[in-house]
């Protein structure tokens, strides 16, 4: 999940009763005996399905299963891989989820932001009707006025115009060949990295994001995120299915391979990115090696430019 699917130190958490379901220990997938059985435990009203650093395909039309069982409703939260979904690399979640949450800077590869999505439209089931004619309200109404006048101020008309144009680029075959990309990177660099004796969480991806298991290397997350970084390579350190360590530590790095495909890297630079993370975690207590490595990293960023009137001659100094 994420933390606004019920972490206690979040409003959702703080709001609404969540119970958390987990993933198979041996497969790294969800684990639907779990969900069934939760489910009809404690007969939720509704069942959010997605994640921030599941690297599979979200099981939407499982989930519904579930949901049907006990009369739920079923949210997906696809703020990941909703780029993949626009392009129907990643199944869609209609006609299987009844509301849809994503942001819009991910996969998506937009400015930052939200939206809400309803597919095929109902009336709400819990009485709430407008007050002049007693007419019961659809759901999207309901979301609506819960966004506008319920939680939103005046509307960023910048970020809106910004939304746009990812839309419109999301429409472009090149932005179906950058996706397909996108999952082509993860897959060589999960495999390279499983090659080179990494645990790989559910053993490889379907999508965008790559998730280590640095249990067995006997490094945290935290000390992993913080090396790489000084070789100039951006991950994030993340729990791992299990973990005995803390949120704030942990003991997995999660990679996404998105803006390294904006950047023109394809499958031979990607065993190269593996390989340069290896030498870091390898060498963690090595400056000169780590310091190696960025003088590595920045050669092979040097070959791919941000903008192409405008290489990196110098990666900037972390203080
Ligand atoms: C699954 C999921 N939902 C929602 C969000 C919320 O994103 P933000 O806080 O950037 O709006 C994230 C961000 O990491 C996410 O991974």
């Amino acid at each position: 999940g994420h933390l606004t699917h019920g972490s206690p130190v979040n409003f959702s958490g703080k709001l609404y009763k969540f119970i958390s379901y987990g993933v198979d220990k041996n497969t790294g997938r969800v684990d639907f005996g779990e969900v069934s059985a939760l489910a009809k435990k404690h007969k939720p009203k509704l069942i959010v399905c997605g994640g921030s650093a599941y690297p599979r395909f979200i099981e939407f039309e499982m989930f519904r299963q579930v949901a049907d069982d006990i009369n739920a409703f079923l949210m997906a939260d696809i703020a990941h891989p909703s780029g993949l979904v626009a392009t129907g690399i990643h199944p869609t979640p209609w006609p299987y989820c009844h509301v849809v949450t994503s942001t819009t800077h991910k996969t998506l590869r937009g400015p930052r932001g939200g939206l809400i999505l309803v597919g095929k439209d109902f009336e709400n089931t819990w009485g709430a009707v407008a007050p002049k004619s007693g007419r019961i309200k659809m759901v999207s109404e309901l979301i609506d006025s819960a966004v506008m006048p319920g939680i939103q101020g005046g509307p960023l008309m910048h970020v809106i115009a910004g939304k746009a144009v990812a839309f419109g680029e999301a429409l472009k075959p090149s932005y179906f060949q950058y996706c397909e990309q996108i999952v082509k990177n993860a897959q060589i660099l999960a495999e390279t990295l499983l090659n080179l004796g990494y645990d790989i969480v559910s053993g490889g991806t379907d999508t965008h994001l790559v998730l280590i298991d640095l249990t067995k290397k006997g490094i945290s997350g935290k000390k992993a995120e913080i090396s790489l970084e000084k070789a100039g390579i951006t991950t994030n350190k993340n729990m791992v299915p299990f973990d005995e360590r803390s949120p704030m530590v942990t003991s997995g790095i999660r990679i996404g391979t998105p803006a390294l495909t904006t950047r023109g890297f394809q499958e031979d630079e990607m065993v190269q990115v593996a390989n340069l993370i290896d030498n870091v975690i390898q060498n963690i207590q090595d400056e000169t090696i780590i310091e190696n490595t960025r003088n590595s990293v920045s050669e092979l960023c040097n070959q791919f430019p941000i903008y192409e009137d405008c290489a990196i001659d110098e990666m900037p100094q972390l203080s």
